[in-house]
């Protein structure tokens, strides 16, 4: 499905990242595999990938909270001269759940950093090379929490705002051939998942219709998807990967 494609993917050293990363040397793309650290194990693992697919599989480091960084990588995956057919902006943080009463405002710039201001950075930057191509696919993760308001203020209100987000560049960009959508998980069977409390997670999911955690690579799926020809007429859009949330 993505044969002949160039994706860069964040948050690739574990759960949704992991698996959208798997699943795309899978379906043929070449891969900007995009992590927070340098990691030896991980290059390793990323060679073994491209072997085992035949595809080529680039780490990057960049953390998301340094937008020094951002740049910087960014214009190291621009030096490859490699067309950039989707950007995938999948690395996200979560804290705790408090109330905002305890909430300190320097917490919310930087979860708003990490999960809202840097993947947009990324996008500004990535989409000029989409658009002199006159194509390209951006897919941002988004999350149930934006809607039911199940996490923090700054996680629900940052994954909110890539809706809107994702709303706008849609208009920006569908002149230029590129498709800008979301996809929203509910509770995933990841770090990230897990690490709610087991009080939040199963009020999680006593509203879910299917009653069961997202495996990672449920949504993994939906980001093939987005990114391949078979969603060319698709933009604009939230797709809820949720399980059916009542
Ligand atoms: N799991 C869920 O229930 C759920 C539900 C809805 C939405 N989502 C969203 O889905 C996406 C993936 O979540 P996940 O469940 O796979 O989370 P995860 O298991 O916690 O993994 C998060 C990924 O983001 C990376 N990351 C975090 N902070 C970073 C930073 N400052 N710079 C660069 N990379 C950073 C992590 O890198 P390190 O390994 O270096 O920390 C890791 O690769 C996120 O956007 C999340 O908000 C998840």
């Amino acid at each position: 499905m993505l044969s002949g494609k160039t994706a860069v993917i964040t948050g690739c050293s574990r759960g949704i990242g992991r698996a959208i990363l798997e699943g795309y040397a899978e379906n043929g793309a070449d891969i900007f595999a995009v992590v927070r650290k340098e990691d030896n194990s991980f290059s390793l693992y990323c060679q073994e990938l491209a072997k085992q697919h035949t595809v080529n599989i680039y780490p990057v480091a960049m953390d998301l909270s340094d937008e020094g960084q951002v740049k910087n990588k960014a214009r190291e995956i621009l030096s490859y001269k490699l067309p950039i057919d989707v950007l995938v902006n999948n690395a996200g943080a979560a804290f705790p759940l408090r109330m905002l009463a305890m909430t300190r405002m320097e917490d919310i710039k930087d979860s708003f950093q990490i999960n809202f201001f840097s993947p947009l950075l990324l996008t500004q930057l990535l989409s000029k090379n989409m658009m002199r191509q006159r194509s390209g696919s951006i897919i941002f993760l988004s999350s149930s929490a934006a809607y039911d308001g199940g996490a923090n203020i700054e996680y629900s209100a940052g994954k909110a705002a890539v809706i809107g987000a994702v709303r706008r560049l849609a208009v920006e960009l569908g002149m230029y051939g590129i498709r800008v959508n979301a996809i929203a998980p509910g509770l995933t069977d990841t770090d990230m998942g897990n690490g709610m409390s087991q009080a939040d997670q199963a009020a999680a999911l006593s509203m879910n219709i299917m009653h069961r955690k997202g495996k990672p690579r449920e949504i993994a799926d939906a980001a093939v998807f987005l990114g391949s020809e078979m969603s060319s007429f698709i933009t604009g859009q939230t797709i809820r990967v949720d399980g059916g949330l009542r």
